[in-house]
């Protein structure tokens, strides 16, 4: 019986806690304002694992043809160099300013993840 009860109680000082965290207004979630290291390493393990998890069915076209790579050289130009940068550029306002970071995409450590058939896959699923 007193273990039920500690379980109980135990629940119940969690929901207050939760409440009081979701009501108060305590937690900063402007973009501006960082998340301490627990935090943010608890909501990226979440959207890396979620990523993995959604992507898992996903079809990748063949993207080493000539016509895609000229198409998604100009789509990512127009439409994700300002973000992700590009050879000729090192950084941009957005590149500085946004929270979390865009991952650089003229960095080969940073690309290598999408090589494989899953990080394609995670890559894809992500665009
Ligand atoms: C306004 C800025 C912005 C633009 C424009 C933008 N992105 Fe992003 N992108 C981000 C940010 C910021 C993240 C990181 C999100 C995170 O870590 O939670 C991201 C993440 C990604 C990721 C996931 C990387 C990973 O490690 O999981 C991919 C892939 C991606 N972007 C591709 C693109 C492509 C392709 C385009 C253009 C079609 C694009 N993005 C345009 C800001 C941008």
């Amino acid at each position: 019986m007193k273990f039920i009860l500690g379980v109980v109680t135990t629940l119940v000082m969690i929901a207050v806690m939760a409440t009081a965290i979701i009501t108060s207004g305590w937690v900063n979630v402007g973009a501006d304002h960082e998340h301490s290291p627990i935090v943010y390493n608890l909501i990226e393990k979440a959207r890396v694992n979620s990523i993995k998890h959604a992507s898992q069915d996903i079809v990748v076209p063949k993207l080493n043809e000539p016509v895609m790579i000229s198409e998604g050289g100009a789509d990512y130009k127009d439409m994700c160099a300002s973000c992700h940068l590009s050879p000729d550029v090192s950084a941009t306002d957005l590149s500085l300013g946004l929270y979390p970071k865009p991952p650089n995409f003229t960095d080969p450590n940073v690309v290598s993840r999408f090589a494989d058939d899953a990080g394609a896959k995670q890559g894809f699923w992500a665009i």
